[in-house]
């Protein structure tokens, strides 16, 4: 049976695919013949990943599963959190964000963060049972930068995130390495070794 992941996003379905068990045909949304927005409207990464899976599993009954990531920075009291990617307005852009992160640790000493990832996967069993959610989390600790720091590699806050133990950030980093390291990499591998159970 296919498992669809609620995304089209080619970067998150390569590394899903290349870390799950062979024998598992994950389907994208547009393979799955699924259009439209998915509402993420939860106040939790758990909340929004659950409603992305349950979109997918109430229009399909198939087996699905979905991810959320959020940036939480310690002196701002877990933020921007489950608000990341519009933490500097809705049609902001990633140096958007960047800029108001910057500005919000504007001399603060203690810039301790961490991206955490959540997926929830939701299994149609074949029973009449009602589906149960099953949660996979994967975090990576760090620090916030006091400017950016990029070769051109990665995305969104990669620029200002140095994970600990390495000396360069994210976005200095081939994605091979920060695949290894990275909440949504560990989220995955959780995943595909409860799948390969
Ligand atoms: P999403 O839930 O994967 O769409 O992630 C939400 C937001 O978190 C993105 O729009 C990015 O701003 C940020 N984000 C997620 N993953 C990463 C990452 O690996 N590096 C940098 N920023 C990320």
């Amino acid at each position: 049976m296919p498992l669809i992941f609620a995304t089209n996003n080619k970067h998150k379905l390569q590394e899903v695919r290349a870390a799950l068990p062979a024998g598992i045909e994950v389907l994208s949304l547009e393979q799955t013949g699924l259009a439209g927005e998915i509402p993420e409207t939860a106040d939790t990464l758990e909340g929004n990943a659950l409603q992305k899976a349950m979109w997918v599993y109430s229009r399909t009954g198939l087996s699905c599963f979905a991810d959320d990531t959020g940036l939480e920075v310690d002196a701002l009291g877990g933020a921007p959190g489950v608000y990341s990617a519009r933490y500097a307005g809705e049609h902001c852009s990633f140096d958007d964000n960047i800029d108001k992160l910057l500005h919000a640790l504007d001399g603060q000493t203690n810039r301790r963060a961490q991206f955490r990832t959540v997926i929830c996967l939701l299994e149609n069993d074949g029973s009449s049972n009602p589906v149960k959610p099953r949660y996979f989390e994967g975090c990576v600790k760090g620090t916030i930068l006091t400017e950016r720091h990029s070769n051109g590699e990665g995305f969104g806050y990669d620029p200002v995130f140095m994970p600990d133990r390495f000396a360069v950030s994210f976005a200095e980093m081939p994605l091979s390495v920060k695949n290894t390291i990275s909440h949504r990499g560990l989220a995955v591998k959780k995943l595909a070794e409860y799948l390969d159970r």
